[in-house]
């Protein structure tokens, strides 16, 4: 048989959703598994917009879109960036995908050519490096801890970009970190980008889970840099729509006019029903979020507090998202029952053999010391997941 593409076959399947599936298997054969590894909401999707999508289909919505998406959603958009980012766009800045990831990776692929460098902080979303991969540039790594909150500053921004740097690549509030940077602190990474020519590539899907009063900044709000900075949003996290799919592009209009062209040539359109929901929800009056945001915040609070009552555990209060991401670096080589723990995977199957919790390695985003527990799970489940958390840290010696 002839050979696969080498490209291809360099690119790993997500790490998150191997974990997801591993979890889901072993409850088939019937283990009894609390899993901390959903990277996305445990609520439903709000009756206003499941009414929308059930109108759609009963009015014959069901066609072909244009590819761009339908003149409503993009209307919709356009006035969200404009009340709630301060991103004035039109029509031909905007493109509606299959997921904030397909609108992600269609920009990348409209932006990159073999060689050129995009520059991310690692712990990074799964999806970048590979991502980058597949657009045949090279992911370069901006490594954060526990210590910095997982930030980076404008001097360690400034010392990796060099001529062949093409994307800034950007993700606040963070998955995996929960991490969220202050308009302050975007205006200093601003800073170094101003007077270099690197595109800016931000990824706010997380945008509406803030916590603490904390405010959302767009990159692309800042006047110098709003011509070369792509936003990329959508509805799966803050609407609990992961399933429905439906993500966007706002940047300037060649490059979103290459992304379509690409789109055009893959999936054309994004569903026809999913985009007439994602109206409505676009749309809605954002009870439902506050509601959401209030019931993760109780359980953030929760978790982060029993989490940092651990001795061995350094666990930052994450400001966003619907994750905790903390340091167990302490626990490496310690053991219980001949098992060693000595990396993050061996400390995630550690405990998914040892409590029956799953929790996501910090090596598929780029940071093995530490580990992902989300808290898109039931309070009941936290509480009853925390207490075998903690019985079985206490075995290793
Ligand atoms: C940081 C980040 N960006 C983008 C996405 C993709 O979201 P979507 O479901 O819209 O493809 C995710 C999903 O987990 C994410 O965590």
């Amino acid at each position: 048989m002839s050979s696969y593409s080498k490209l291809i076959t360099s690119i790993q399947e997500s790490k998150t959703l191997a974990i997801t599936s591993l979890i889901k298997k072993l409850r088939a054969e019937g283990q009894e598994i609390l899993s901390f590894s959903a990277g996305e909401p445990d609520f439903n999707t709000p009756e206003y917009i499941k009414f929308a999508a059930i109108s759609a289909i009963n009015k014959n919505k069901t066609k072909y879109t244009p590819v761009q998406g339908t003149a409503e959603l993009i209307e919709s958009i356009i006035k969200k960036f404009k009340n709630e980012n301060n991103l004035f766009f039109t029509n031909e800045n905007i493109l509606v995908s299959t997921g904030a990831k397909q609108s992600l990776f269609n920009v990348m692929m409209a932006l990159c050519n073999p060689g050129d460098e995009v520059i991310f902080q690692a712990p990074y979303w799964v999806s970048y490096p590979e991502i980058t991969k597949i657009a045949q540039a090279k992911p370069i790594v901006i490594n954060t801890n526990t210590k910095s909150n997982f930030k980076i500053n404008p001097e360690q921004l400034e010392k990796v970009i060099t001529e062949k740097t093409k994307i800034f690549l950007f993700n606040s509030p963070s998955n995996p970190t929960g991490t969220v940077y202050s308009k302050s602190e975007i205006r200093e990474l601003a800073e170094v980008l101003i007077s270099k020519d690197i595109f800016i590539l931000t990824d706010e899907i997380y945008e509406k889970i803030i916590f603490d009063g904390e405010e959302h900044f767009s990159f692309g709000s800042i006047d110098e840099l709003r011509d070369r900075t792509i936003t990329i949003n959508g509805v799966s996290k803050a609407f609990a729509m992961t399933g429905w799919r439906i993500g966007y592009a706002g940047g300037n209009k060649g490059i979103i006019k290459l992304a379509k062209n690409l789109q055009s040539q893959s999936t054309s359109n994004a569903s026809s029903i999913s985009q007439a929901a994602a109206t409505a929800a676009l749309k809605g009056n954002g009870n439902e979020i506050k509601k959401m945001v209030e019931e993760f915040d109780l359980r953030r609070n929760y978790i982060v507090k029993e989490l940092q009552s651990i001795e061995n555990l350094t666990c930052p209060k994450p400001k966003g998202a619907f994750y905790t991401f903390f340091d167990v670096s302490r626990y490496y080589n310690k053991s219980y029952n001949n098992f060693i723990v000595s990396d993050s995977i061996s400390f995630c199957n550690y405990l998914l053999n040892e409590a029956s919790i799953g929790l996501v390695p910090g090596v598929a985003f780029g940071n093995d010391n530490c580990v992902r527990m989300s808290y898109a799970a039931s309070m009941k489940n936290i509480k009853e997941g925390i207490n075998r958390l903690k019985k079985s840290l206490l075995k290793l010696s």
